[in-house]
């Protein structure tokens, strides 16, 4: 975490934690729950019939019928083709974003060169910070942001290659992983053949960038570069993370993947450092995160040990926010680890911390379901809010990503479900909210508007974006650039696959340029999404189980079998 935002305060103890004992009595289980109240509910219906008539058995089929529809209703609503179209629609939105030398292929007609300058001024230790993306609907580059979107995005091709691969839109995917990886080894010293002592954070002034609105291609100010000198930990391993994961998308091209990996260590170290200088306490969980990526990219056992010693995985007096996004990542870290328990049992000296870990992600998974009461939901189709009143749609994505995965994770090492409490829950539960979230944000809402551009009939059209909303011949100055967003018309130009903040708490939309709580997108929403929707789309057994582990040695000596009696 690395700023006080305010978090929905979340009462985490009120759920039970899942010991062994009732996860090994739900696999042992074979009538669930959710079977005997159907059947009870059968049972009722007959006896009502007997007694009191036709009308009641009229309106108890129609009872039945409704709950089955709604059953089915989040299995069939989509077609899984939905989920992929809107896939190759949310990807282009980071084609939109890019700031720098663009490839003659960009394929945004409206956008061109941008903010080429970054970085050079007399005096500067990182005098070429051109490229990269910009976050939304200004020019600000935040490598914090742009290193969680990436690192999302790099999660999804490592768990979904293949479904990105049918898709064709593997090397588009890739491209976009690079250009942020690119430009997050242009931000330290790359050379560094240990640690770091500064590094580059941030690219425009918060200030300026909100008050001027201009087309990026336009700013002929100079932008302010922010430099972190022997401080931020959570950054620094928050780049690490998005390096090591993108590692891993380009381990074909060992001399890069080599590169990020160096550029994730002296990171890390730099992190770990930093954060025993400062009160290290607000970027644990990136301390987590990076380290469960660094292990996963280099199968170093160091960097699990570090992940799972004790005092790292059970703080209580950090067990709030667990509500996973850009600012917090304790959840991602948490799958991640139950990851490598589920599919290769490490055991001892890891074991005991993964199984905390792997308790935790399960009390996450039950925070989503809407009989846990955990988090309030919108009344109209039930669109999750995470996280206050503003901006829902990108934390809603990131919780349908981990919903989804997680049920693949389960599935794929033959575990039926898991439990919360006394209650247990098959996996298809996870797929059906993850999927009832995805299919609100393309338009099963009661606004029946999809809120990604492009997708769908009907779309935001006033998307809160100095490039879109601006005509690309026109150059405004910072101030003169006020009159497009103050204008009640269409963007001139349509902001392909740009996942916008969403609806209020009461399902309410307003497509107005000026207010970015309804009309922005942000880069790390739009990796959620498509994150979420690489989870949903294709086939099931399109997940990848062993990518992941490709540089993990062998967690076991392999001892030869006995030589044979009668071999010679
Ligand atoms: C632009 O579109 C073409 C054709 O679909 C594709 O091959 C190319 O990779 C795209 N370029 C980028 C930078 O995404
Ligand atoms: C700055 O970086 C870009 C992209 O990496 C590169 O094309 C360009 O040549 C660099 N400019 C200078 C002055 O080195
Ligand atoms: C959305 O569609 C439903 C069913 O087609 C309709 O009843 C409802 O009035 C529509 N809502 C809006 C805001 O257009
Ligand atoms: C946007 O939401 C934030 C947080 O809820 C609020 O403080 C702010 O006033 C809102 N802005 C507008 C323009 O409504």
């Amino acid at each position: 975490m690395r700023r006080e935002v305010e978090m929905q305060d979340v009462d985490w103890t009120a759920f039970p934690k899942p010991s062994e004992e009732m996860q090994s009595s739900w696999l042992l289980q074979h009538s669930p729950k959710v079977k005997k109240k159907t059947t009870i509910r059968k049972h009722t219906c007959a006896w009502t019939l007997a007694f009191v008539g036709i009308v009641v058995v009229i309106a108890c089929s129609i009872t039945i019928r409704v709950r089955k529809t709604h059953r089915q209703h989040y299995q069939q609503q989509q077609p899984p083709e939905a989920y992929s179209i809107a896939l190759h629609t949310g990807l282009k939105f980071f084609n939109s974003q890019r700031s720098g030398h663009l490839p003659d292929d960009n394929n945004v007609t409206w956008r061109g060169d941008s903010c080429m300058q970054d970085g050079k001024y007399p005096g500067s230790i990182h005098p070429n910070l051109s490229g990269g993306y910009y976050d939304g609907g200004d020019a600000i580059k935040s490598n914090f942001k742009m290193s969680f979107a990436m690192t999302m995005l790099s999660w999804s091709v490592i768990e979904y290659h293949s479904k990105y691969q049918q898709l064709g839109e593997l090397s588009h995917v890739e491209g976009i992983i690079k250009w942020g990886t690119d430009y997050f080894l242009k931000t330290f010293d790359t050379s560094a053949a240990d640690t770091i002592h500064d590094m580059v954070s941030q690219v425009g002034r918060v200030g300026t960038e909100r008050y001027c609105w201009m087309r990026p291609e336009d700013i002929d100010y100079e932008r302010h570069v922010h430099i972190c000198i022997g401080e931020c930990p959570s950054l620094a391993a928050e780049m690490a993370a998005a390096l090591a994961s993108a590692s891993m998308v380009f381990s074909e091209n060992v001399a890069y993947s080599q590169r990020l990996i160096h550029g994730a260590k002296i990171l890390y170290k730099y992190a770990e450092s930093s954060m025993k200088e400062k009160d290290g306490s607000s970027s644990w969980d990136e301390l987590l995160w990076g380290g469960v990526w660094l292990y996963y990219a280099t199968g170093e056992v160091s960097y699990l040990d570090r992940v799972t010693t004790l005092a790292l995985a059970h703080d209580p007096s950090r067990d709030s926010g667990h509500v996973f996004s850009w600012n917090t990542k304790l959840a991602g870290a948490q799958l991640l680890m139950t990851r490598l328990r589920l599919f290769l049992s490490p055991g001892y000296p890891a074991e005991e911390v993964l199984r905390q870990y792997h308790d935790q992600i399960s009390i996450v998974m039950c925070s989503y379901l809407p009989s846990f009461n955990t988090f309030k939901r919108t009344k109209g189709r039930g669109l999750i809010r995470l996280q206050g009143d503003a901006q829902p749609l990108e934390y809603a994505a990131n919780a349908a990503f981990l919903a989804a995965l997680y049920s693949d994770y389960l599935d794929v090492s033959d575990t039926r479900g898991w439990s919360c409490g006394p209650n247990s829950y098959f996996t298809y539960v996870l797929r059906d909210f993850s999927r009832s979230q995805i299919d609100y944000i393309l338009g099963k809402n009661p606004q029946n508007i999809s809120y990604v551009v492009g997708f769908g009939e009907r779309y935001p059209k006033q998307v809160h974006h100095r490039g879109a909303s601006i005509p690309k011949n026109r150059k405004e100055s910072c101030k003169g650039g006020w009159i497009w967003r103050e204008s009640s018309k269409d963007n001139p130009n349509v902001i392909e696959g740009a996942m916008v903040a969403g609806p209020d708490g009461h399902d309410v939309f307003y497509d107005v340029r000026t207010n970015a709580n309804y009309t922005e997108p942000t880069l790390t929403g739009n990796a959620g999404l498509v994150a979420a929707l690489a989870a949903l789309s294709g086939e099931r057994n399109m997940f990848d189980k062993n990518r992941m582990f490709s540089a993990i040695p062998p967690l076991f000596p392999t001892v030869p079998p006995p030589p044979a009696p009668w071999a010679p």
